[in-house]
């Protein structure tokens, strides 16, 4: 079987980082290019944060800069998790060659979706910003994406609310374009996502691969350990990791299907995705929801992709 395609669009943030890390390595996949987005962080923080991830391990994929904020609700950041650069722990040497595409992240997925055999598909592990824009700005690229494997959203209970997880919420109105437009969904979301704890156990075991990848993922690691006990974790979650995974092997998990609709009212459930997984709406599913993850499958997967890394 040959090669998935996917364009993984992200708001590096700590996971993200991981995400990319395996996406850019696994030999089941072809990672065709990088989009940032505003997020976690301001955009001016989570593109450099994505240089550096690349600069750092040698990755040659293009990187495109995409939207700076949300379509329309005010921009909210992640810095009590992910610290005010957005990618707090890991130190980086300065960017020297790594540099980003001057064509803009929204255009680059309209121009290479529309040229595409329809094989591609769409990783956003961020609010969904960049693409929403994209179908907004061409709606026929919609027939063109193969699937969207996002990392966003919940079953239960959020994480920047108690109603909303955290990627839906920094762009509710995003997130409907994207639930509502026909295009085939896998939502992972925090009920799968926190099942992805990298514990003290989890860190020691990938800085004990010896090698960059393995070290950053522990410097990595080390910092969201102590901020995520803010959200009652006892660890971080490498919520993103879990989208790339699934692309490549999706028996690690448990899928449902599910009628997902987001929340817009201006209230406390604003960003909330509301999952319909007994037909009650009357409405057909639009999406795959994460229920269950082999952990140790799951953790051998990554150790693995890791360790491909030379040096
Ligand atoms: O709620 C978790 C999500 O928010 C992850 O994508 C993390 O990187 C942050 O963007
Ligand atoms: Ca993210």
């Amino acid at each position: 079987m040959g090669k998935s395609k996917l364009i993984l669009d992200c708001d590096v943030g700590h996971d993200d980082a991981i995400a990319l890390m395996v996406a850019a390595k696994n030999p089941a996949l072809e990672l065709l290019g990088v989009t940032a987005v505003a997020g976690n962080q301001v955009l001016e923080k989570t593109l450099p944060n994505t240089l550096h991830v690349c600069q750092h391990l040698g990755l040659e994929t293009p990187v495109y800069g995409g939207m700076h904020g949300p379509l329309v609700r005010d921009q909210i950041t992640a810095g009590d998790i992910h610290g005010e650069s957005g990618l707090d722990g890991p130190v980086f040497e300065p960017l020297s060659w790594k540099k980003a595409e001057d064509e803009n992240a929204v255009l680059y997925l309209i121009r290479t979706l529309m040229a595409s055999d329809g094989d591609i598909t769409l990783v956003p592990v961020a609010p969904l910003t960049n693409i929403a824009m994209a179908m907004l700005l061409e709606p026929r690229i919609k027939e063109k994406i193969k699937e969207i494997v996002l990392m966003g959203g919940a079953i239960g209970l959020g994480n920047a609310t108690p109603a909303a997880e955290f990627n839906i919420l920094a762009d509710p109105e995003a997130a409907h374009v994207v639930f509502t437009s026909g295009v085939p969904i896998v939502m992972m979301g925090l009920d799968l996502t926190n099942q992805a704890l990298a514990d003290l156990h989890i860190i020691e075991r990938m800085e004990a691969i010896g090698n960059k990848a393995g070290k950053l993922f522990g410097d990595i690691m080390r910092f969201t350990r102590k901020t995520q006990l803010k959200n009652g974790l006892t660890a971080g979650p490498v919520h993103d990791v879990t989208a790339v995974v699934y692309l490549f092997a999706p028996e690690v998990f448990e899928v449902k299907p599910a009628y997902v609709e987001v929340d817009l009212t201006k209230g406390p459930c604003y960003g909330r995705t509301v999952c319909d997984l007994i037909g009650r709406t009357g409405h057909e599913p639009n999406a795959l929801v994460g229920c269950g993850l082999q952990l140790e499958k799951f953790w051998d997967i990554v150790e693995e992709t890791l360790r491909l890394y030379e040096e």
